[in-house]
């Protein structure tokens, strides 16, 4: 199973809008897909239109019992192949609990998902540097960190960079790529600045996700407007800019 986990400490770079894009994406294409909303938000969770109710068993669960399974709280959505561990409120109280000494707290994640028969695995973070965020480090193969063009979004990226070379003592091949989204075809020097800066700290995907901007007659973008539908931006307008980038950025993360 090929795990990409979706980072970036900073918040509202894109990381769900890219998580759940991807997510569609690769079972559209015919591969087993498992989302795992790996932040208290639950955006990824609402996206896919998952209620929990007070019975519900959600990523909370699995990283606090020792004896809960992924096929105990995974739950399917509404697209074939695509299944999500979903996540609420409740996360916050196990992220709390998890950093206990004398115990690998850091690999939970990764001992419940070695088990699992799923080809894609696309983990979804929330905007910290928190133990569930290590967890996410340790079992995935790659590190997608989502920067947009500006100095907080950089400074987010060295701060994954440290987490990364933390979890590199119980994941070896970990290696890091960031995506720039958001960009502005018009960004002009500023905007190469930044890249060149992310590129010290890791390497960055050649090709880029450009800020969507509403049409002349819409009040909102079209990457807000799926994900306000749960529906990916291709579903929602395949002609448009960002839904382009994304295919190229599709096709660069499977040549790489
Ligand atoms: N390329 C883009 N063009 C225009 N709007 C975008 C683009 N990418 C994301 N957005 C919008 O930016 C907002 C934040 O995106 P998103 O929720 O994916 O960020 P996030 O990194 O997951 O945030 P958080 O850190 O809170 O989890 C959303 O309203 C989304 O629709
Ligand atoms: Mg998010």
């Amino acid at each position: 199973m090929n795990i990409l986990s979706i980072n970036n400490q900073k918040g509202g770079v894109g990381k769900t809008t890219v998580s759940v894009n991807m997510a569609i994406t690769f079972a559209q294409a015919g591969y087993r897909v498992l989302v795992v909303d790996n932040d208290k938000q639950g955006n990824a969770t609402t996206f896919f239109g998952v209620k929990i109710l007070d019975d519900t068993m959600t990523l909370a669960d699995l990283y606090t019992d020792d004896n809960m399974t992924v096929a105990d709280v995974v739950q399917h959505t509404h697209y074939e192949h695509l299944d999500i561990l979903p996540s609420d409120l409740n996360l916050k109280a196990a992220e709390l609990a998890l950093p206990q000494p004398d115990v690998a707290w850091q690999t939970i994640l990764r001992q419940k998902l070695m088990v699992t028969d799923y080809d894609i695995c696309l983990i979804d973070n929330p905007p910290d540097a928190s133990a569930l965020v290590m967890n996410s480090l340790t079992c995935c193969n790659t590190a997608l960190v989502i920067v947009g063009p500006d100095e907080f979004s950089i400074n987010g990226v060295k701060t994954i960079r440290k987490l990364m070379d933390a979890a590199a003592a119980y994941n070896p091949a970990l290696h890091g790529m960031a995506i720039f989204n958001k960009y502005k075809p018009a960004g002009g020097v500023a905007q190469s600045l930044y890249a060149q800066r992310i590129q010290e700290i890791m390497p960055v995907l050649p090709v880029s996700l450009r800020n969507s901007n509403p049409g002349r007659h819409d009040r909102i973008n079209f990457v807000e407007r799926a994900m306000n539908d749960g529906k990916a931006v291709f579903e929602v307008s395949p002609g448009c800019g960002f839904a382009r980038d994304f295919v190229n950025v599709m096709n660069a993360l499977m040549e790489g």
